[in-house]
């Protein structure tokens, strides 16, 4: 009798597509095609890579990727002493003769990452949790760091603050979205009466808070969307719960850390903090997801933030996440802190 094939209905091979999709570095890919096959790389585990990542490539520019990827896959299973599949040799020799190493560096080259998120079961009930109980998000990202650093990676607090909105969906649902288009918004230059046409009800913001130049600049705008008074036209409504106080962001303990992204240039692709407009009596607030990589930096937001009247608490543990990404191995939510802003 034939041997079934592994399909997606599986989870370790769900896991390995997923990460797959959304180009986590390679070792990842072998350590996920192990948990597939019990321990090994076996055929059908290299069949199910064949027919779900190798055999259709999604454009030329994953192609230095599934180089890498076969490249280790190949080394893998060779080293346990396994069949690798003709397939697979044929793919990786094309390859190596086709492929320049140049190839990524080329200006203007861009790769589209698909980001999946996986609902667990038992959320069927939350309006974010589609019949698929998959979401998936594309986004393109840039290879060339001559277009600036901050486009070449996913950075884990924007990871952390998407699984915030999906596993609290009536902090955001039935409400108004002001996003309408992205805009152009340096911190710098932005002023009140331009900060005031937005009226946003929840602000969110993923690791924002690094540059100490750029902090009086982000605090200045932060206030302004958080100043009540600039939005107390907004409408109330009975589906806003708001969320609970937490504990002082103050008092909390931050471990120290080097920040990476001190001094960085600013790239010019837009603003970072994203608006989205619901109706709250409570006034308007921000949800920041943060990195903490120089606790100086960070206090130094605290104290600029504390002198435009505005109250930062941390959240982290008072919201229940899903694990939407559990193939991500290379996202560590722990490192991760929820804040949530307010104008007093
Ligand atoms: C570390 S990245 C985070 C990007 C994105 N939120 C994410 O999580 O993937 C910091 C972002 O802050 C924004 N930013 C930094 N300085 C800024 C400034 N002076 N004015 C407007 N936005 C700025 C930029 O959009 C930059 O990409």
């Amino acid at each position: 009798m034939a041997e079934r094939g592994l399909d997606l209905s599986f989870p370790p091979c769900l896991h390995l597509f997923s990460a797959f999709l959304a180009m986590e570095p390679t070792h990842i890919l072998i350590s996920l095609a192990r948990d597939c096959g019990g321990g090994s790389v076996t055929e059908r585990v290299q069949s199910f890579i064949w027919n779900h990542c190798i055999s259709n490539p999604d454009g030329k520019s994953r192609m230095p990727y599934l180089k890498s990827f076969l490249k280790k896959l190949i080394v893998e299973v060779e080293s346990q002493g396994l069949e690798v599949l003709d397939e697979l040799y044929e793919r990786f020799a094309f390859y190596m003769t086709s492929l320049k190493d140049d190839y990524s560096a080329k200006a203007n080259t861009r790769i589209v990452k698909c980001i999946s998120f996986l609902f667990p079961d038992g959320c069927s009930d939350l309006p974010s949790c589609p019949k698929t109980r998959k979401l998936v998000v594309p986004l393109q990202c840039s290879l060339n760091m001559l277009e600036g650093d901050t486009g070449c990676s996913i950075w884990p607090s924007s990871l952390f603050l998407s699984e915030f909105i999906l596993s609290h969906p009536e902090l955001f649902s039935n409400k108004s979205c002001f996003e309408v288009k992205c805009i152009h918004l340096p911190w710098e230059s932005a002023v009140g009466s331009e900060l005031r046409d937005f009226l946003p009800d929840i602000i969110l913001g993923a690791d924002v808070m690094y540059d100490p130049l750029c902090l009086p600049h982000l605090v200045r705008v932060l206030a302004s969307l958080l100043d009540s008074e600039n939005s107390d036209t907004h409408l109330c409504s009975e589906h806003c719960n708001g969320i609970q106080p937490g504990s002082k962001a103050r008092n909390a303990d931050y471990s120290r850390g080097s920040d990476t992204c001190q001094g960085e240039a600013v790239p010019d692709d837009g603003p970072n903090t994203e608006y989205a407009c619901c109706a709250s009596k409570e006034g308007p607030k921000a949800f920041i997801a943060s990195v903490i990589r120089n606790i100086d930096t960070f206090n130094r937001f605290l104290e600029l933030a504390d002198e435009a009247n505005l109250s930062v608490e941390d959240v982290t543990e008072k919201f229940m996440l899903f694990d939407l990404l559990p193939y991500m191995q290379s996202y560590n939510r722990l490192s991760i802190r929820l804040f949530t802003l307010t104008h007093l």
